[in-house]
């Protein structure tokens, strides 16, 4: 399963990529307001920093101005996919620009239909938000298990995304899923990495070697 940090912070970014995990970026308008730099500063540093997809998304419920958003986004890199909303203005977007060859996440999806409807325009991804609805009380995972079986048997080229995840067991339930994409937040990142064991267990192996290295110091000065 490809990991997408769901971000625009730079040096989350930088992190993740040092850690050698970042296979892609995904922003959206609220990740961008949560910044000090431009959109465009934005825009340029992650897609030249990450080598994989960097979404971005655009900012109108009319056709004609999404494909110009779309179209511009491309000065930015070849890695851009660009961000579309699951409405019938944006499907319609996403069929124009996926047919020039502009990749598209169709994004803001929650529910199979609507998956369907992403797949049957073109759509390079489509992005289910799980944890907006388990926010909501509907099962996020399953929505993930529906779409998955749901594209299984007409082969659709368009990959899922799990989106919105807020914690390391959506991640997991995603990857036993068979979900090829996830993007996270910089934290569910973090916490992916913890253990209580991990910890008492690393404290204890330290303080081991020290008495170790004691010992040998001891002898050292017998000789
Ligand atoms: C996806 O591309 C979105 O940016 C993101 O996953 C939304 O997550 P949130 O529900 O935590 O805002």
């Amino acid at each position: 399963m490809k990991f997408f940090l769901d971000t625009a912070n730079i040096d989350q970014i930088k992190d993740a990529k040092d850690i050698g995990v970042l296979d892609g970026v995904t922003t959206n308008p609220t990740l961008i307001a949560m910044e000090r730099e431009s959109p465009e500063e934005l825009y340029s540093t992650i897609s030249s920093l990450v080598q994989g997809p960097v979404s971005i998304e655009t900012v109108s419920n009319v056709t004609d101005e999404i494909v110009k958003q779309g179209q511009s986004f491309m000065k930015y890199g070849k890695n851009v996919y660009v961000k579309v909303a699951n409405t019938k203005p944006g499907l319609k977007a996403v069929k124009i620009l996926e047919d020039s060859g502009i990749h598209c996440n169709v994004t803001l999806t929650f529910s199979s239909s609507q998956a369907f409807l992403a797949a049957k325009a073109g759509a390079t991804v489509v992005s289910p938000f799980i944890g907006r609805l388990d926010d909501i009380s509907q099962d996020g995972m399953a929505l993930i298990a529906e779409i998955l079986a749901m594209y299984k048997p007409y082969g659709y080229k368009t990959s899922v995304l799990v989106s919105s995840i807020r914690h390391p067991i959506h991640i997991v339930q995603a990857a036993k899923l068979g979900a090829p994409i996830a993007t996270m937040p910089y934290k569910v990142l973090e916490m992916m990495f913890k253990h209580p064991l991990t910890d008492i267990g690393f404290a204890r192996f330290m303080k081991d070697w020290d008495s170790v290295k004691d010992k040998i110091e001891q002898k050292s000065i017998a000789r």
